[in-house]
């Protein structure tokens, strides 16, 4: 490709907008050109505007350093710049609805991290392994906007991504009946030990709307296109507990499984092995080589062993055996703020990019 696609990101300075920097820095297909976030921050440079706040373990590019942080809600101003924008904004729903839709119908296609519009019915929510084919709903959003080339796609949330990608892999089991708890990492609030003492040697037993969000998204991940919409599917029936644990990255799922058709654990286990999907096909930038693998020894996958493992974009499941009360259990682990944010948006961002959904304005 001989010219990079313009992109900006809404909400630069926050976590999920530092680890965006950071996943796109020397990326071959995008290249940085906005940074927007609050009035706070508008008016200064990144580096100024993100101060002491950078929470990445590599250091900031220098390719961003000096870029001026424009203001979120000057849409027209940002989408001047930009051939799409990457969101990460920290806003109430409502406030991120419409500044996500204001891009949109300025012409600007908008690939978002947020949660605002994971249930607007012409708006796709992918995991590019899982559902691709979702983006076809786009022609009729653009209709409802009255864009041609603006529209909206999401990713879904981070939690799910330790189990979700799994049960796709088992579907031909017939997986009806779910239980997952997942013990989740405190990156997922934004935070780090620093900003967050109370987590040093603490578990708390809430995370607010998490488990809503854990048990019905993968359903839409799993439905159809119907009328112009994407109809949720009605099975597996998931129930969640969700769980913050003094882990700085990486969301572990503890799941029990039953089947209509009833596997063997070799089956399950191949499954997993040659699961692949568009990403893989088209041997996408972010794409892990291998999206999800097994790991047989009996204390894998551990966070601070895997979590890393194909950049932090595959899966890493282990502890896979009979249960007594259900069919079968495991343990997955997934890094949720680069497969489960940022890099599971640029990922989808790739796959639009290669599938003609994105182009140059
Ligand atoms: N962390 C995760 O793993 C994760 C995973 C999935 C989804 N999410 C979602 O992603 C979003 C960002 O999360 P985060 O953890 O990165 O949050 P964060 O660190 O608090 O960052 C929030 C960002 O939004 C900007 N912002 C805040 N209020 C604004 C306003 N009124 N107008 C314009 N910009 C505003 C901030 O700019 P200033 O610096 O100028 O204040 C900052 O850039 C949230 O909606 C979160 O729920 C997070």
């Amino acid at each position: 490709m001989s010219q990079k696609l313009r992109v900006g990101i809404l909400g630069a300075t926050g976590m999920v907008g530092q680890r965006f920097i950071s996943l796109l820095e020397n990326h071959p297909w995008f290249e940085v050109t906005v940074v927007a976030a609050s009035a706070r921050s508008a008016g200064k440079t990144y580096e100024e505007a993100v101060g002491g706040r950078w929470k990445m373990t590599t250091p900031m590019p220098e390719g961003v350093k000096k870029l001026v942080v424009m203001n979120v809600n000057e849409v027209e101003a940002v989408a001047a710049g930009v051939d799409f924008v990457f969101s990460a904004v920290d806003m109430s729903k409502d406030e991120i609805k419409a500044i996500e839709e204001a891009y949109a119908k300025t012409e600007t296609p908008v690939v978002s991290n947020n949660s605002a519009h994971r249930w607007t019915p012409d708006v796709p929510m992918v995991v590019p392994e899982i559902n691709p084919q979702h983006f076809e709903v786009i022609k009729y959003q653009k209709q409802r906007l009255g864009t041609t080339r603006g529209f909206i796609a999401v990713k879904p949330n981070c939690s799910i991504q330790s189990y979700a990608p799994v049960l796709t892999a088992w579907k031909e089991f017939e997986p009806y009946e779910v239980v997952a708890t997942t013990y989740q990492a405190i990156s997922g609030a934004g935070k780090t030990f620093k900003d967050w003492p109370e987590m040093v040697e603490n578990i708390i037993p809430y995370i607010g709307g998490e488990e809503e969000k854990s048990e019905k998204e993968p359903l839409r991940l799993w439905g159809e296109i119907k009328n112009g919409v994407i109809e949720p599917a009605q099975e597996p029936k998931i129930t969640c507990q969700c769980i913050r644990v003094p882990v700085l990255n990486g969301h572990t799922a503890a799941v029990f499984v039953k089947f209509r058709k009833k596997p063997t654990r070799e089956q399950l286990i191949e499954k997993l092995e040659s699961f692949r999907g568009v990403p893989q096909e088209l041997d996408l930038p972010s794409a892990p080589k291998q999206f999800i693998r097994y790991m047989t020894e009996d204390n894998r996958p551990q966070v601070q062993l895997d979590v890393d493992y194909e950049n932090g974009m595959g899966v890493s499941i282990g502890r896979i055996r009979e249960d007594s009360i259900y069919d079968f259990k495991f343990v997955g682990l997934s890094h949720n703020t680069v497969r489960g944010a940022a890099g599971g948006a640029v990922l989808c961002a790739e796959t639009l990019k290669a599938q003609g959904y994105i182009q140059p304005k």
